[in-house]
């Protein structure tokens, strides 16, 4: 053994464990730095021409709307499978029924890019006249499900869920009543809330995404 090789080995004894945390702390702190983070979905425009008070198209049974995504990554590129949608009302504060689905075809969105989407959802016969009214709203219920994979310079993830939900409330003109987007959130509150929004169910939702984010990355 040479004395270079003696010195190397008695310098990586000396380091020992506290090397092994410094570098444990350095590995951990790119993972942060680089880790993805995941896409948004809103929904940007929703109507249903049947709710339209001022018209009697009532046998209009289709409910459009516009997804938008948005990737908000510096370097890091998105490709989406298809993003399945099932779309539901609300008979009264806490009770959804299905009334259709819809898929958006897979695509590829580059880093910091948003990409908008028009979808729709053909309604069962009669299953729009089965709503309720909460608070003197008519209410929607739109989920999402999905895989995302992350392209980082060339290379792939493997594949991560992506799903989330929302209420969308509707005017009298069958129109989305907010005008803000919606944001498709991993939270899913399907039970109408008067008044302000709750807390607990955004926490749970954080709460729910870094579980999912520790099980997936
Ligand atoms: C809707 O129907 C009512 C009654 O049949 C009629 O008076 C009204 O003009 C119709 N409205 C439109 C926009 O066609
Ligand atoms: C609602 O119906 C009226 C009468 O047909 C039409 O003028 C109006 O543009 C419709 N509103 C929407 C949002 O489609
Ligand atoms: C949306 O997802 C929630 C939670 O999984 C479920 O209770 C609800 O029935 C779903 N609604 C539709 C329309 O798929
Ligand atoms: C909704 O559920 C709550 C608690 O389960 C119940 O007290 C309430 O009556 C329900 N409301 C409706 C409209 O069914
Ligand atoms: C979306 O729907 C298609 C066909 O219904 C199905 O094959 C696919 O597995 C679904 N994807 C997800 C993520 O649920």
């Amino acid at each position: 053994m040479g004395s270079t090789d003696k010195q190397q080995v008695e310098a990586a004894a000396k380091c020992g464990g506290g090397c092994g945390s410094v570098l444990v702390t350095i590995v951990v702190t790119i993972w942060l730095v680089l880790r993805p983070s995941e896409p948004k979905c809103y929904i940007a425009a929703f109507m249903a021409p049947a709710l339209n008070k001022t018209s009697n198209a009532t046998t209009n049974s289709a409910i459009v709307f516009l997804v938008e995504f948005d990737n908000e990554n510096d370097n890091v590129g998105i490709q989406y499978d298809n993003v399945n949608f099932t779309v539901g009302v609300f008979l009264d504060r806490n009770t959804t029924s299905p009334v259709g689905s819809s898929t958006i075809d897979g695509f590829y969105q580059g880093h910091k890019k948003n990409a908008q989407k028009w979808t729709s959802v053909e309604a069962h016969s009669g299953a729009l006249n089965k709503m309720g009214k909460v608070d003197g709203k008519m209410y929607f219920r739109v989920n999402f499900t999905t895989s995302v994979k992350y392209k980082t310079v060339t290379i792939y993830s493997k594949r991560h869920r992506f799903w989330g939900g929302a209420n969308i409330a509707v005017n009298d003109a069958g129109l989305k009543e907010e005008n803000d987007n919606i944001r498709l959130g991993h939270y899913f509150p399907v039970i109408v809330q008067s008044g302000a929004p709750l807390l607990p169910s955004s926490f749970l939702g954080l709460l729910v995404h870094f579980v999912l984010l520790s099980l997936f990355l």
